[in-house]
């Protein structure tokens, strides 16, 4: 541990917006929000979970928590030190704590590297350690991670796909981090070797009190690895809290249609159907109330310019909804409260403003 504090990861209101590229005169540049005002703390040892739909922002906000996507503002502090305002050498040597492990192993495993000099890198980047040292700290990890040393001299190619991601995960841990991102870890793997890949995780977390960022978009894995957990829509937080408290008791619709996403009845329960119409609205220029609303069977007038606040229903358990946590106080146009009677409508209403 390097302090006594409990937090090892704090965002404070972090937003990441990307410019729109792209030079036809006729359309006009903007920028897309990518994650838009996010706070969150992370426990030391704890595994957190990141949910959400493709292209919510699961992945550029995990790369704001290690270094690697600059916010656009608000802050991020690791092990108490706000990150992107660290000196250059104090920043590398921090950045050496955090590390990823990536959604695809097939892509992210250089071809033309044997499996040694892959996982040894990092260790040869830092330029601290003589040939012999990295060779059995190579092995070392190729042992933990259920491979042998005499897969050294082999290529990524001479893998299967769990392999290569036990590849992926002795690359990522040969610094001892403290922090570790697995985005999305097992979902371009066979369905077969998931449970393989999650409880050599579990172990090496144990191993060696690694604190986890877990980003998934299914629900179910979620639950069952995660201690804490978001659920992102559209780049913002809808839900959170601990992840057993959530799943007693989700409250937000769109956790409620993900959870209709999930096969695995034994979470589904009697939860009230929900079917997501529609796709993920354009990050370039999201809703000015309620990201969720064009989606929301529950969404009412006020949903479409009034932004939902995040409350805390209950310890640990936060949701922003206007439909849980009632309206704020203010002056709203009259007939605010009415539920939208037709979704259809007013989607291609939204669609005809867009053209
Ligand atoms: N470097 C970038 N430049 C421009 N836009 C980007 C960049 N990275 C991400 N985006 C956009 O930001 C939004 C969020 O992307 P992100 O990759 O974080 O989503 P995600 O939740 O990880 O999706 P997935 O589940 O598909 O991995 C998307 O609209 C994406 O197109
Ligand atoms: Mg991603």
């Amino acid at each position: 541990m390097k302090n006594g504090d409990q937090t090892i990861l704090e965002m404070r209101n972090v937003s990441v917006n990307f410019p729109v590229k792209g030079g036809l005169p006729f359309i006009k540049k903007g920028v897309i929000q990518a994650v838009s005002d996010v706070s969150l703390t992370i426990k030391r040892g704890e595994t957190f979970g990141i949910v959400g739909e493709s292209g919510c922002g699961k992945t550029t906000l995990a790369n704001a928590m290690i270094g690697m996507v600059k916010p656009t503002s608000g802050e991020v502090y690791f092990n108490g030190e706000n990150l992107y305002q660290l000196r250059r050498d104090a920043f590398k040597k921090i950045r050496r704590d955090m590390q990823m492990i990536f959604q695809d192993p097939f892509s992210s495993l250089n071809p033309r590297f044997n499996v040694y000099q892959i996982i040894s890198e990092p260790m040869f980047i830092r330029g601290q350690d003589d040939e012999e040292t990295m060779v059995q700290r190579v092995i070392e990890l190729l042992e933990l991670v259920g491979l042998s040393k005499d897969d050294l001299t082999r290529y990524p190619s001479d893998f299967s796909g769990g392999q290569r991601q036990r590849l992926g995960i002795a690359r990522s841990i040969i610094l001892n981090p403290d922090f570790l991102v697995c985005d999305e870890p097992v979902s371009a793997l066979d369905v077969s070797v998931h449970a393989q890949i999650l409880n050599l995780l579990t172990k090496i977390q144990k191993q060696m009190k690694l604190s986890y960022v877990f980003i998934s978009h299914n629900l179910a894995v979620v639950k069952n690895v995660c201690d804490s957990m978001i659920v992102m829509y559209l780049g913002k937080v809808m839900e959170s809290g601990n992840s057993e408290t959530v799943f007693k008791n989700p409250l937000h619709p769109y956790t409620h249609a993900l959870l209709e996403a999930v096969l695995d009845t034994s979470i589904k329960e009697d939860r009230e159907q929900v079917i997501l119409k529609g796709d993920i609205p354009s990050p370039i220029n999201p809703p000015k109330g309620c990201r969720f609303w064009q989606r929301c069977p529950r969404a009412m007038e006020g949903c479409k310019t009034i932004p939902p606040e995040n409350i805390e229903v209950e310890s640990d358990h936060f949701v922003a909804c206007h439909d849980v946590n009632g309206f704020p106080e203010g002056n709203f146009e009259e007939g605010y409260k009415k539920p939208l009677k037709s979704f259809d409508d007013d989607l291609s209403e939204h669609g005809k403003a867009h053209q």
